[in-house]
């Protein structure tokens, strides 16, 4: 668990595939909040086993700034994950911030992860706990699970939803993850949304919704964002730099209500602290101790996203 990813933000995770060259020497030039470089799903088959020094020579070479930077592995039931983790983390170095596991179903997964992290940075000379963990949700068994998941390791910062593979898994009838999901005659993701914000939350865990698939669409992308940022998610996948800024935008709180929790939590304070009251008039509001909570919550995201108070 690295304290030093775990503080920052996640609005925008771009997505790159390990085994592209091309992308991969792109992907810090975005301004995406996180990266990760993908060994599963966006890699074929026969590309699995080289990507692997493409990707580590990816992340020792090339400048990432401050981002998070993360390497999806491929998932326990595929012959490919133990030497994903060895190859990797043992020779990426200490940039490398997180492993992210895909269809995760139960907390053993993570609980094998933690285990064979803690040999491979033994071996690679990173300090214990140095590599975090992001687990995907995207099967109906991952999801009973969720709140197992979300308590199962210290080295968990995040956990994500995974919407293509979770589609697959309860047989919803759509062939793409796009904006009319959420606008269907039923919307299952309503429940879904709920119950990972509700574990990861209670686990102390970034949020963080998946792809939006329909990438040169980026008026839906925004549609569909505002969703899970509704709800209280930290931030979504990216598939290309256009999506990765508009994301930046919607996980942001608005200027407005970054200013307007600043002022918030000043009033409360001189209520509580000077006047000794706990519930009070903010204009025609009602604030008390749980509005300053909320009011918190905001100015640390805004803070987190680079943020600067307007107000006096
Ligand atoms: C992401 O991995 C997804 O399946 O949506
Ligand atoms: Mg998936």
């Amino acid at each position: 668990m690295s304290e030093r990813s775990r503080s920052l933000p996640r609005r925008s995770c771009l997505s790159t595939p390990g085994s592209s060259d091309r992308f991969l020497a792109k992907a810090p030039t975005s301004s995406a909040d996180m990266s990760f470089l993908d060994l599963e799903d966006s890699v074929a088959p026969n590309e699995k086993v080289a990507a692997r020094a493409k990707v580590v020579e990816a992340i020792r070479t090339l400048s990432w700034d401050e981002r998070v930077l993360c390497v999806r592995v491929n998932a326990w039931d595929t012959p490919w994950t133990y030497s994903d983790v060895i190859e990797v983390v043992g020779n990426a170095g200490d940039r490398l911030d997180e492993i992210m596991m895909p269809k995760v179903r139960r907390a053993s997964d993570v609980v094998a992860m933690d285990l064979l992290l803690t040999q491979v940075e033994k071996n690679a000379g990173l300090a214990p706990g140095h590599i975090g963990i992001e687990a995907q949700i995207e099967t109906a068994e991952g999801l009973i699970n969720v709140e197992e998941i979300c308590a199962a390791s210290t080295r968990l910062e995040t956990i994500v939803f995974g919407p293509a593979d979770f589609a697959a898994s309860i047989g919803m009838p759509v062939t793409t993850i796009d904006e009319r999901i959420h606008d269907g005659p039923s919307n299952p993701f309503s429940y879904v949304f709920a119950k990972i914000l509700m574990a990861g939350r209670a686990n102390g865990l970034h949020v963080i919704d998946g792809p939006f698939l329909k990438v040169r669409d980026l008026d839906a992308l925004r549609y569909a964002a505002g969703i899970s940022f509704s709800y209280g998610f930290d931030g979504k996948w990216a598939l290309t730099p256009d999506q990765a800024l508009v994301l930046n935008e919607v996980y942001s709180p608005s200027q407005e209500l970054f200013d307007k929790s600043f002022d918030i939590l000043d009033t409360y304070r001189v209520a509580t602290e000077q006047e000794h009251t706990g519930a009070l008039m903010f204009g025609d509001e009602m604030i008390d101790e749980a509005s300053a909570k909320i009011a918190n919550s905001f100015v640390t995201r805004g803070l987190r996203s680079g943020m600067k108070r307007t107000t006096p």
